[in-house]
């Protein structure tokens, strides 16, 4: 019986099981031309859920990624500072395929498991399971190295904070549409993507281009 349950319940995340039908996805270099003055982009910044369920171009998907934590100079830094440079925010990329992880050095989508998370993600707000693309925001606060987990959980949060709101300024900047989400069904998400107890989810951002009425 209970092997049965567990072939059962093995069937049940089979479709978001098997990363290795992904490929890499290879991004493109950013455009840091782009985008209105920052005074405009604050001025501009709102949160939305309405948005088109159109793919996002490479380009649109690409300076994205880099605005809210890409690598922005040679030492390895980031567009968003963290705690003591520990880097420990990691972004997932929710794509209705499938899942990737942001390897901001090397420009790349890396492959973590495939099948949509967005249902996950949504925790009751449909809008969500539309979203071209969501960023999820993973925080491990181990990296702090820190014996206060209460300290460090802060810390993480706050750096979570800061690249949602990377990304918040981005899409008011060039017209994309975003919003800080914090729900999300967080026990769920951290068994399909495998994370440790001290990697915390912070926030999601679905992005999309606006809802064409
Ligand atoms: C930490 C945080 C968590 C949030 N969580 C959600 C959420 O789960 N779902 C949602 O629709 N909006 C969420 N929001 C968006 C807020 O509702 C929104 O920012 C607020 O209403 C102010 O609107 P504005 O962003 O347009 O200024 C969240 C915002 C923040 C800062």
């Amino acid at each position: 019986m209970k092997h049965l349950l567990l072939v059962f319940a093995a069937l049940l995340i089979a479709p978001l099981a098997q990363a290795q039908e992904l490929k890499e996805i290879k991004l493109n270099a950013p455009d840091k031309t782009r985008g209105s003055a920052v005074m405009k982009a604050l001025s501009e910044r709102a949160s939305s859920r309405a948005m088109s369920e159109r793919e996002l171009s490479l380009q649109d998907l690409s300076d994205l990624l880099w605005a809210a934590y890409g690598v922005n100079r040679p030492d390895g830094r980031r567009t968003a500072p963290t705690a003591k440079n520990d880097q420990d925010i990691d972004l997932y990329v929710c794509l209705p395929a499938g899942t990737y992880l942001y390897d901001a050095r090397n420009s790349l989508l890396k492959p973590v498991i495939s099948g949509d998370l967005r249902p996950v993600l949504a925790a009751g707000q449909d809008f969500v399971k539309h979203a071209p693309v969501v960023l999820l925001i993973v925080s491990d606060y181990s990296r702090f190295k820190m014996n206060d987990v209460e300290r460090s959980r802060l810390w993480g949060a706050m750096d979570g904070g800061i690249v949602s709101q990377n990304i918040n300024i981005f899409c008011a900047a060039v017209g994309l549409v975003t919003v800080p989400r914090a729900y999300m069904d967080q026990p769920k998400l951290k068994e399909i993507l495998g994370l440790s107890d001290t990697q915390m989810p912070v926030l999601n951002n679905p992005v999309g281009y606006p809802a064409t009425r």
